[in-house]
């Protein structure tokens, strides 16, 4: 597929602000620093189209991008920054919690990793609240330019070892790098497939 436009259309606070609209719409989420605001431009081939950051916590809101006049990229806040240390309990924020339960135009959930980190409570807890959830979702794990094919891979089949005990079957997994565009293809695929079903 390709993206002829990328267009930020607004950002809301809660689901009750979200755009009045049945675009298909597909999120993005994933800890703090993550790389989703990265993942957003590097899919719309723009630089700056979402906001990035060094430092965690960037993205506040639900961001709503449309993409080729029809559908929607939804980046949002991560998890695990703010008061996380509190308890090991998930922290995303509560209107995230409302989009991904309630949005009836949400077609397909990214949840972005860190392919350079053991697995996460945080994130092994997070796909298991959303398994709950209606919409699908796909693994991405992020920065893979970082380190080499082995490592990621080792952190992928440690993650899915962890969480195959909480879920039914085994999710579709992506590996990905804003920085050379790995993983941008076969994440457009997954769009396309979900549009045209
Ligand atoms: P919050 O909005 O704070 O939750 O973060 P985010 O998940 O949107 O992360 P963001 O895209 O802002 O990226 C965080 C940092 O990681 C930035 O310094 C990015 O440049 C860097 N980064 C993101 N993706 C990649 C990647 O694929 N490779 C490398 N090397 N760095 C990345
Ligand atoms: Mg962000």
């Amino acid at each position: 597929m390709k993206i002829k436009s990328a267009i930020f259309n607004m950002s809301a606070r809660d689901i009750e602000s979200a755009p009045n609209w049945s675009r298909p719409e597909f999120a993005f989420i994933g800890r703090s620093n993550v790389g989703k605001s990265s993942m957003i431009n590097m899919l719309s081939n723009k630089d700056d189209l979402a906001k990035v950051s060094a430092t965690p916590g960037k993205t506040q809101l639900l961001n709503f991008f449309v993409m080729n006049e029809s559908w929607s990229l939804v980046d949002l806040p991560g998890y695990g920054y703010a008061k996380v240390a509190k308890s090991e309990k998930i922290d995303f924020n509560r209107s995230v919690g409302d989009y991904l339960e309630q949005r009836e135009n949400l077609r397909r959930v990214f949840v972005l990793i860190d392919s350079r980190l053991p697995p996460q409570p945080i994130d092994i807890d997070f796909v298991t609240w959303l398994a709950d959830c209606v919409a699908p979702f796909t693994l991405v794990f992020t920065k893979a330019d970082k380190q080499s094919v082995s490592k990621t891979q080792a952190t992928i089949k440690a993650f899915l070892d962890s969480i195959a005990e909480h879920l039914n079957g085994s999710p579709p997994v992506i590996t990905s790098s804003s920085r050379n565009g790995a993983g941008r293809m076969e994440i457009l695929k997954s769009i396309e497939l979900a549009l045209h079903s």
